[in-house]
Order: structure tokens, then C-alpha cells, then sequence
């Protein structure tokens, strides 16, 4: 069990749920909320049926639980005006604007790179090590293929809750995959000002937990026989191995290696 965060439930209907993600993703369950510094929280929706599992930081008050929206207005928008294909994460990838780019996603974290590669037609796999993001994500899945309006792109990802480095060493049909992404939490690149809020929440959630590093799992994806590797950067941050190629933006740098 993951002993910095617990699953929270404001009311007893949803019970049978806290009981089923703690099963699943073996989280523990709190009906004192003071014991733990992170919070799953799990509230039913007020428009639609069904819950919405957000994660809340109990240090800052002041500040927003995080949860996974991908219908709201700004992804919305982001797909729309992103710059489509040639947006720097598109063009790292290598998407083309053929459907049916395979790609593996290393690091899911809140789903936002994937779900961009999934609304240009790739088909994404995404692999996450913590339960609790996991947990949150799978639940916005959930809720994504009920709306209509992003129903196709959600039908284009697939969430696993597993270290990568371990699936990579696992499963046998990684060549199936076109490209491999990773976008590692990066300490330093949170620190700014300019972090928003919800990034900045999931830095302090994840700063304690056990998570293999930039290099760890660079070697792991470089392992396999895979053309393109892509790792995601801050701009200024070192370079890790030898890339062959890289995308760069103002803030962001994808570096391109080979397996
Ligand atoms: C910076 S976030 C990724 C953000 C993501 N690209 C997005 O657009 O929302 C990094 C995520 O990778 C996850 N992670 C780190 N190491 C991992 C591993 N070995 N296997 C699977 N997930 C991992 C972390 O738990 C975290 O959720």
C-alpha cells in the first residue's frame, strides 16, 4: 500500500466503489481524513451518471483537487487550434495523419500528451505506475467514451497500471509498437512561477514515491527493437544519452533516439 495517500469517500452510496479502487489498485480507504497528506477523493457527478475521483492535497487548502477532464472547453480548444500535426510533440512522434500510429507511452501521468497523439488517429497505450493516477485516469476514460464528442479519440487509448520498465522487460510484442514515449516528472521544471497548478500538485504527490529515473528508463526503451524513442524535456535540461535527433520549442525539448 501506498501510505501517503488514502481513498476518500464524502458520502456512504459510494462505498461499494472506494471498495472496488482500493481492491483494484491497492489503495487504502480513510474515513479519517487527517491521517493521510494526499487524498483520492471520489464524489458523484452532478450532470451525468456516474463518480469523478480527483486528487487533493491536503498541505494547500487554497488549492484545487486535480482531476481528468478531457471535455473540457480548453482541451477542446487545445485539439482544435494545438497546431495539429505540426505541434512539436506531433512532429516528434512522427505522426503523419494516417490513423493507426502505434505508440507506447511510458509515463502516462494525467493523459494530456496521449490523448493529443490519440485525437491525430494514433492508437496509444498508456503505462502508469501509480495507482492513484491510474485510478484517476481509468475513471476519465470511463466517462470520456460516454460523451459523444470524444468517444472516437478515447477508443484510441488504453491505460495499464504497471511500471514500463517492467512491461518492456515482460511482454513480447513490443515491435508491434512504432514509437515509444516518455515524459518523466522532472523536478526542477515545476519550480518556476509559471507551473500550473495542477503539475505542480502532482510534483508534491509523487515527490515521495519510488519511481525509476530519466535514465533508467531511457536504457529500458533503448533496449527494445524500436525505431523511434521520444523523451520529453525541459528545454534547458541536460541531454540524457545520444539522441539522434530533436524537437525543440520554447519551453519544451523532444529528443529523438533510436532502440
Ligand atoms: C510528467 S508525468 C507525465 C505527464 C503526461 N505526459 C501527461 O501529458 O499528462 C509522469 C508520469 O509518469 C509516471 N511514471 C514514472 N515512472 C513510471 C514508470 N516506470 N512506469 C509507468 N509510469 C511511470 C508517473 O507516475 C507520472 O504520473
Amino acid at each position: 500500500m501506498n501510505n501517503n495517500i488514502a481513498i476518500f469517500y464524502p458520502d456512504k452510496t459510494l462505498v461499494h466503489i472506494a471498495d472496488k479502487i482500493s481492491l483494484k489498485y491497492a489503495l487504502d480507504i480513510t474515513g479519517s481524513k487527517h491521517r493521510y497528506p494526499f487524498l483520492l477523493v471520489i464524489d458523484w457527478l452532478e450532470t451525468i451518471p456516474g463518480y469523478k475521483l480527483s486528487l487533493l492535497d491536503q498541505s494547500k487548502p487554497g488549492i484545487k483537487p486535480v482531476s481528468i477532464d478531457f471535455n473540457t472547453p480548453q482541451t477542446q480548444y487545445r485539439t482544435k487550434f494545438g497546431g495539429g500535426l505540426k505541434q512539436g510533440l506531433a512532429k516528434a512522434i512522427g505522426v503523419t495523419g494516417k490513423p493507426g500510429l502505434a505508440v507506447l507511452d511510458m509515463t502516462a501521468g494525467l493523459g494530456r500528451d496521449a490523448f493529443i497523439l490519440a485525437s491525430l488517429g494514433c492508437k496509444v497505450t498508456m503505462l502508469e505506475i501509480n495507482g492513484a493516477l491510474a485510478a484517476i485516469l481509468e475513471n476519465a476514460l470511463e466517462r470520456g467514451a460516454q460523451q459523444t464528442s470524444i468517444a472516437e479519440t478515447i477508443s484510441n487509448l488504453k491505460l495499464v497500471h504497471i511500471d514500463s520498465c517492467e512491461y518492456l522487460q515482460k511482454k513480447t510484442d513490443i515491435a508491434s509498437f512504432s514509437v515509444i514515449y516518455i515524459d518523466p516528472m522532472y523536478p526542477q521544471r515545476h519550480k518556476s512561477a509559471k507551473v500550473k497548478k495542477d503539475l505542480a500538485l502532482l510534483q508534491r504527490y509523487l515527490a515521495n514515491t519510488q519511481q525509476p529515473g530519466v535514465s533508467e528508463l531511457l536504457q529500458s526503451a533503448c533496449g527494445q527493437s524500436i525505431k523511434r524513442i521520444v523523451l520529453k524535456r525541459p528545454v534547458t535540461a541536460k541531454i540524457v544519452g545520444n539522441p539522434v535527433g530533436c524537437v525543440e520549442s520554447k519551453t519544451t525539448r523532444f529528443d529523438i533516439y533510436h532502440g
